[in-house]
């Protein structure tokens, strides 16, 4: 077992600290006052190679492992979740989809700028009644011969306005279930395609989440991904990767609050002393850098998972149930060493406090996440 990090993933995290700490960190807290979109940071991303990053090259991407791809996204959501989540939406859920379950038209068409960072990707499951219980799909696409027929609603969508490309979950086969499920890509602009309300969050408020309309979209019978009832495991499949992205969110945020608090117990003093020097401070610091560092642990092995083709369903959700707790719990924490600058918005913690809240919901609930862990535990 080797836990050092070799010279080149050392490489792409020190790239992604830079830009997380002098580029996005400049403008975050206006971007999350203002609901505004980081589109410049995003594009910036791109010609890092970051909204690519597991990509092959010959199709656009970087070529990088799974393990890199963790560092980046745990430096990145350090400052910002925001722009954080959009990158993992379009690295893990859509790219990553694509490429491996893609056709090579697909591929070319879709796949080649979304990896590039010219286009965002945004992956459509959620609906108003399918949330966890996502076999529950409500949105149809009815067969037409040369084409599908798309109509339903889905909710809760990540870059919901600022993407392009829409990879969309829907029920082509009632009678069938699960098994009648099929995974379409939708282009902005496609007729009957509106992009509805944006959600009003408690955090990563510079991220886009929207609801989306679809009123007899016409879907090319070539769009639709994989055969014909493929459309569930497609996205199962695609979530348990989604899940070390987000769990590598989860870390990043929790280490953002370590860092912060660590400088901040060195700056601020009280009762005559910097509070670090306070039993009380330097106590709590000792839990949470060990936390922090647990959940690290479970994150970067779930990647190595990945990386080494071994299954990675099991220890996906383990990383991502327990780091999205250690950052809710964290960052808290963090907070309270803040004292009363920890609640207003100009030292950071408050933001980081509001968006690990989320963690613990998408890509699948920590309930959820127990659902997967329970059932390969107990062998069910
Ligand atoms: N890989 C391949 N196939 C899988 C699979 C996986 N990881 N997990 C399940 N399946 C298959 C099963 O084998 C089964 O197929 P068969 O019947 O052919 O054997 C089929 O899928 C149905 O599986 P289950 O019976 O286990 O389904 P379930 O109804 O009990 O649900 C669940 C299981 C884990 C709760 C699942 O519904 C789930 O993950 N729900 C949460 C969905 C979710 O994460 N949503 C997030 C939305 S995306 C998002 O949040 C992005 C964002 O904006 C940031």
């Amino acid at each position: 077992m080797n836990f050092e990090l070799s010279e080149e993933h050392l490489a792409v995290k020190d790239a992604a600290r830079d830009f997380a700490q002098n580029v996005l960190k400049r403008e975050v807290i206006d971007r999350d006052r203002e609901q505004r979109f980081p589109y410049d940071e995003i594009r910036q991303l791109g010609e890092l190679g970051f909204m690519g990053m597991m990509v092959d090259p010959k199709y656009g991407g970087s070529g990088m492992d799974t393990l890199s791809y963790v560092l980046a996204m745990e430096e990145i959501s350090k400052v910002d979740a925001s722009t954080s989540v959009c990158m993992s939406v379009n690295n893990s859920l859509v790219c990553w989809g694509l490429e491996k379950y893609g056709s090579e038209e697909q591929k070319m068409k879709y796949l080649v700028p979304l990896a590039k960072g010219e286009k965002i990707g945004a992956f459509c499951l959620s609906e108003p009644e399918a949330g966890s219980d996502a076999t529950s799909q409500r949105t149809t696409a009815i067969d037409k011969g040369d084409h599908y027929l798309l109509n339903g609603t889905k909710n809760w969508i990540t870059n919901g306005s600022s993407a392009s490309v829409y990879l969309v979950i829907a029920q082509t086969n009632v009678e069938a279930g699960h098994r009648g499920i099929n995974a379409f890509i939708i282009e902005r602009g496609m007729e009957g395609f509106i992009v509805g309300a944006k959600e009003d969050k408690m955090g990563i408020r510079g991220s886009d989440t929207h609801t989306l309309l679809f009123n007899d979209v016409k879907v090319p019978k070539e769009n639709r991904i994989g055969e014909d009832g493929f459309g569930f495991k497609f996205a199962m499949k695609v979530l348990a990767g989604g899940r070390i992205g987000i769990a590598a969110q989860a870390l990043g945020i929790a280490a953002g609050g370590l860092e912060l608090s660590v400088a901040y117990s060195k700056e601020r003093k009280a009762f005559g002393k910097e509070i670090y020097k306070h039993q009380a401070i330097a106590f709590k610091i000792a839990d949470m850098a060990t936390e922090v560092e647990a959940a690290r642990l479970l994150v970067y092995r779930s990647a190595a998972d990945k990386d080494a083709g071994r299954d990675y369903g099991t220890s996906s959700a383990m990383a991502k149930l327990y780091a999205s707790k250690v950052a809710m719990e964290q960052t808290t924490e963090a907070v309270q060493i803040h004292g009363g600058y920890g609640y207003v918005k100009e030292y950071h913690v408050e933001r980081l406090m509001r968006d690990a809240k989320i963690t613990q919901i998408y890509e699948g609930t920590s309930e959820v996440q127990k659902i997967v862990i329970s059932r390969a535990v107990l062998d069910v």
